[in-house]
């Protein structure tokens, strides 16, 4: 059904955008066809509610826009995630939003997007050793690891120096790029507290290799946990773990309660990502230290505008051509600003910011 574009664009300039250039320049009684096509959606996985979060905001915003919109999740399954992409090239799909189980696994399948003249977009999660990727929506990840080892030497007073103060590291799936930006955000401040003695991990275990999380899959880490407490941690103090994300977070902590922390023994410092109800719910309890939150429907805005911007002959705007080498070329991007979350403000960050209700985090 035609609407009036001017209508349109004062309605999604607010709505998705927040800004006001965006329509600028478009005649005031310019007709366009609502149904502007299909945008294809490849998500990673339901298993995260953040990834359920993420697919509804860009169902929701894109429809705004009047694009009709094709939203997939690959289940952890890298070659599934390939097959709904292949689907969706042959459907013709206008564009693809992709957060990539695998980011070294879809040069074959961008190339044949690339081959129709479909745009993609990376989402969240850089698609690494191709070039046939347009742009980069992101959060600024190294800031994310930053923000997690600073809660830990904040909560372990590591800067007043004096003792020996204990951590255990983990790290994401080493398959997601996304992974080795946090371990090296959180390192490049945990290093000259490991260097200099004041931090020690018992178990030795401080290369990324290591002490990365398959799939970013809780249960994995909480085996790895349950490793190092029964080995090199049996009758060690833990003072801190540090944990990229909320799953991994909850599957440590139930190692270390299966272990006596909590009860017999103080609680480390544990450390997380994304805000997760179940994790929200574990800082108000004081179990789960830290969380660092990422709004999603900001990502969602972030590409959805990028997608519009490419169909529309515009050019999506970045903040960073730098950082974000696939090993074929520096992608552009959008980085938002992660917030870091704990019992003091995750009130008035999570329930006042309108991410959750009061009773979403109360409700057992
Ligand atoms: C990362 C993402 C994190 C977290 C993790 C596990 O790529 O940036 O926010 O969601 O995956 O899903």
């Amino acid at each position: 059904m035609p609407v009036i574009k001017a209508l349109l664009c004062s309605v999604t300039a607010v709505l998705v955008l927040g800004t006001a250039g965006a329509c600028s320049g478009v005649p005031e009684a310019e007709v366009v066809e609502a149904d502007r096509g299909t945008i294809g959606i490849a998500l990673p996985t339901t298993t995260s509610p953040r990834w359920v979060a993420d697919g509804e905001s860009m169902v929701r915003q894109f429809e705004l826009l009047g694009y009709r919109t094709e939203l997939v999740y690959g289940e952890d399954d890298v070659k599934g995630q390939i097959s709904q992409l292949r689907a969706m090239i042959a459907k013709r799909d206008r564009a693809l939003v992709i957060g990539s189980i695998d980011g070294g696994a879809l040069k074959d399948v961008l190339a044949e997007a690339a081959a129709a003249k479909i745009p993609v977009i990376a989402y969240d999660r850089l698609i690494r050793d191709t070039g046939d990727l347009g742009y980069y929506a992101t959060f600024d990840n190294f800031r994310v690891g930053v923000m997690q080892a600073a809660h830990i030497v904040e909560a372990l007073d590591l800067a007043e120096g004096g003792g020996t103060d204990t951590v255990e590291l983990f790290a994401g799936s080493a398959d997601d790029n996304n992974a080795t930006f946090f371990f090296n955000g959180a390192m490049s401040v945990l290093r000259p507290y490991l260097d200099s003695g004041r931090l020690r991990v018992v178990s030795g275990e401080t290369s990324f290799a290591k002490v990365a999380t398959q799939r970013w899959d809780g249960a994995v880490a909480k085996k790895r946990m349950e490793r190092l407490l029964a080995g090199p941690l049996a009758g060690e103090r833990l003072d801190a773990v540090l944990s990229p994300y909320d799953g991994i977070s909850r599957g440590v902590l139930e190692a270390l309660k299966a272990a006596g922390y909590g009860s017999a023994r103080k609680l480390p410092v544990i450390t997380g990502q994304d805000a997760e109800i179940d994790s929200v719910k574990l800082i108000a309890a004081g179990e789960q230290s830290q969380t660092v939150y990422k709004d999603t429907r900001e990502l969602a805005k972030v590409a959805v505008q990028m997608t519009n911007s490419l169909l529309t002959g515009g050019k999506p705007e970045v903040n960073d051509t730098t950082q974000y080498d696939n090993g074929v070329k520096v992608v552009p991007a959008f980085l938002l600003q992660p917030v870091n979350v704990d019992k003091s403000n995750y009130r008035r960050v999570l329930v006042d910011g309108g991410y959750y209700t009061a009773d979403q985090l109360s409700s057992k």
